[in-house]
């Protein structure tokens, strides 16, 4: 089982020196090696110092670059080096990164153990945690894959001042999702607890969750909150992963539930500072986009037959309408979801 651990720079350096094996490959955002030199240095230094070899693959972190030869020129790289059996990966990066160099470990000689270092609010609550590792086929995102467990992930959130406010923007929208699925999270982001303390426990959370269901089959669906309509308004409104799965549970909750979810979600969005724009990604589609917007939900991967999807509601207290971990997985004919979306559209337009 994965083990994740809250600590500074310093303390992973530390503690990667502690692995048993002479052998470490370095799979590391390109970006990070440009952004913290001191603390990739400080851990070829100390690695060096306990003897072991280090090799280091840099790597452009970007999404058409998660592919197959991306894939190949990393395991191409490692077993040139050097690199046996019992060596350990290490990812440095974001979920890019973790997603690729997780794939790396899982096939190279057949499995290598490997751990991260997630260095964006997305991969730190959610992307490094899980196994699910893979890359993009050229028939559609995270088609070719595996399942991996990491040793260990360290969250380490100093990183954070340097990401991208859009990046943060995404992480957050994502990190909503805990706040209906946990009544811990709920209230450490209602009570305004130190952030910190709110991305920790929802990366335990996400890790408590696989470790009782590691490979999708009931239980860890649940992740997959707001993501059915999340994923087609990505796709359409080409806006970061983590807002799309926002506005993807703002939506289902307009559509689905009869409780005060809307209101609950903008009211933390606002507690965590997710800017809530005036404007929905769906205003004013155009006739086409609602088109795409329908053939995405169609091909979502929660479809269980051609005309109908699962839908997934968080299930709540009846007494205290606190989120109490457990959803309700509902399915819809697809003719019913085009129905109300077009309520819906109407009503904000
Ligand atoms: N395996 C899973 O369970 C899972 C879950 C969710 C998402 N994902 C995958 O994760 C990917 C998205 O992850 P992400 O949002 O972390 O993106 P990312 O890895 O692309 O990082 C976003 C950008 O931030 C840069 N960056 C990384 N760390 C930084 C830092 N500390 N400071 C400044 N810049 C930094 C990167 O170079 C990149 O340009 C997608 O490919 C998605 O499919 C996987």
């Amino acid at each position: 089982m994965t083990e994740i651990v809250r600590c500074s720079l310093s303390e992973i350096v530390e503690d990667l020196a502690k692995l048993e094996t002479d052998c470490i490959g370095l799979c590391i955002d390109q970006k990070i090696e440009e952004l913290y030199p001191n603390f990739v240095q400080s851990l070829e230094s100390k690695l060096s110092a306990k003897k072991k070899s280090v090799y280091r693959y840099s790597y452009k972190a970007e999404e058409e670059n998660k592919s197959i030869q991306a894939f190949t020129s990393a395991v191409d790289f490692f077993i040139s080096s050097g690199m046996h059996r019992k060596g350990h990966l290490v990812a440095i990066g974001g979920g890019i990164t973790s997603d690729l160099a997780g794939f790396v470990a899982s096939s190279l000689l057949r499995g290598v153990n490997w751990s991260v270092v997630p260095t964006t609010l997305l991969s730190m609550i959610d992307a490094a945690i899980g196994g699910k590792v893979g890359v993009n086929s050229q028939y559609g995102k995270n088609l070719i894959g595996s399942f991996h467990l990491p040793e260990k992930i360290y969250i380490s959130t100093p990183f954070l001042e340097t990401l991208d406010p859009l990046d943060l923007m995404s992480g957050k929208g994502e990190l909503l999702k805990y706040a209906f699925l946990s009544q811990d999270i709920e209230q450490m982001i209602g009570n305004e607890k130190n952030f910190e303390e709110i991305i920790f426990a929802c990366a335990q959370f996400k890790n408590d969750l696989v470790e009782k269901d590691f490979k999708e089959t009931n239980l860890r669906m649940v992740l997959n909150l707001g993501h059915t309509f999340g994923h087609a308004l990505e796709k359409v409104c080409q806006i970061p992963h983590g807002i799309a799965v926002f506005w993807g549970m703002y939506l289902k909750f307009e559509l689905f539930s009869k409780g005060q979810e809307v209101e609950k979600l903008k009211n933390f969005a606002r507690k965590i500072k997710f800017k809530v724009d005036d404007e929905f990604p769906w205003q004013n589609f155009s006739q086409k986009e609602k088109d795409d917007f329908y053939n995405y939900l169609a091909r979502d991967k929660k479809k269980i037959s051609a005309s109908e999807i699962k839908i997934i509601l968080p299930e709540e207290d009846v007494e205290q309408g606190r989120a109490n971990g457990r959803v309700k997985i509902k399915s819809y004919p697809l003719k019913e979801l085009k129905n109300r979306f077009e309520k819906i559209y109407e009503k904000y337009n």
